[in-house]
C-alpha cells in the first residue's frame, strides 16, 4: 500500500498538487480541511464541533481529527493507497497513523514556501463552490471571471483566507506542525521540494519523488 503525505504551511500548494497526483496515480485525495469545511457547511455534528477552530485558524484536537481520518482511510477505495493532504499536523497525529499503518510505504512530500508567498497566495485564492477546484487570481486565474473552468460553478473566497486568520494559521503551523519535519527526517521519509516554483515544475518534482524516491 502506497501512502503519500502532503505537508507544508498554509498555501504551500498541498491541495493543488494532491489533486493532480491523485488523478495521475488513481488513488483518493483525502484533505482533512475539505472534510471539515464540508461538515461546517452542512451543519453536521462534526461541523458544529470544528467550526470555531477553523474560524480562528486553530488546530482541531488530535483525537477528533484521527477519528475522522481513520474512518476515511478504512474505506474500500483506500486499499491500494491514498494521499493525505493536511494530516498529520502534530506528532501525536503522526504516531496514530504510524501505529495504524505499520506495513505501508509512506513518503512525506514537504512543500517549502516563505510566509510572504503564503500571504500573497492565500489572499488571492478562490475555490469552486461546486467541485472544489483551486484558483488564484494572480497565478492561476479562471478563464472566465468568477466561474470554474471545469464545472462552471461559482468561485468563492475561504472564510479563513483573511490576512488576520492566515497569520494565526501560520502561527499554529510554526508552533505545532513544524516539528514534524525533524520527526519525518529521522524516520527517513521526508522529501523536500521548493513549493515556490511554477506549478508544472513542482508537479514534475513530486512525480520524480513518487516514482524513484529521489
Ligand atoms: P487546510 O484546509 O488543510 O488548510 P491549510 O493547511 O491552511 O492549507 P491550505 O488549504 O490553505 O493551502 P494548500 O497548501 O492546500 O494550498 P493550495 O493548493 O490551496 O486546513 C484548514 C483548517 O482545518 C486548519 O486551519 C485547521 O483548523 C483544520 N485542520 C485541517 N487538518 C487538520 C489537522 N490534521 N489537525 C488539526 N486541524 C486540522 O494553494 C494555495 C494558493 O496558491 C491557491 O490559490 C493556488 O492556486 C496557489 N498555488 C499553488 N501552488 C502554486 C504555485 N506553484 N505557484 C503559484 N501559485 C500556486
Ligand atoms: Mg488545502
Amino acid at each position: 500500500m502506497r501512502i503519500l503525505i502532503f505537508f507544508g504551511p498554509p498555501g504551500a500548494g498541498k491541495g493543488t498538487h494532491a489533486k493532480i497526483i491523485s488523478e495521475i496515480l488513481n488513488i483518493p485525495h483525502i484533505s482533512t480541511g475539505d472534510i471539515f469545511r464540508d461538515a461546517v457547511k452542512n451543519e453536521t455534528p462534526l461541523g458544529k464541533k470544528v467550526k470555531e477552530y477553523l474560524d480562528n485558524g486553530k488546530l482541531v484536537p488530535d483525537e477528533l481529527v484521527w477519528e475522522v481520518v481513520k474512518e476515511r482511510i478504512t474505506k474500500e477505495d483506500c486499499k491500494f493507497g491514498f494521499i493525505l493532504d493536511g494530516y498529520p499536523r502534530t506528532i501525536p497525529q503522526a504516531e496514530f497513523l504510524k501505529k495504524f499503518l505499520s506495513n505501508a510505504e509512506i513518503k512525506v512530500i514537504y512543500l517549502r514556501v516563505s510566509d510572504e508567498v503564503v500571504i500573497n497566495r492565500l489572499t488571492s485564492r478562490r475555490v469552486c463552490k461546486n467541485c472544489g477546484a483551486i484558483y488564484n487570481l494572480v497565478s492561476m486565474p479562471p478563464k472566465e471571471n468568477n466561474k470554474c473552468d471545469f464545472c462552471g460553478g461559482e468561485l468563492y473566497q475561504r472564510s479563513d483566507d483573511t490576512e488576520e486568520v492566515i497569520r494565526k494559521r501560520l502561527d499554529a503551523y510554526y508552533k505545532e506542525s513544524q516539528g514534524l519535519l525533524e520527526y519525518y527526517k529521522n524516520e527517513g521519509l521526508l522529501y523536500e521540494i521548493n513549493g515556490e516554483e511554477d506549478k508544472e515544475i513542482v508537479t514534475q518534482k513530486i512525480l520524480k519523488v513518487v516514482n524513484n524516491g529521489v
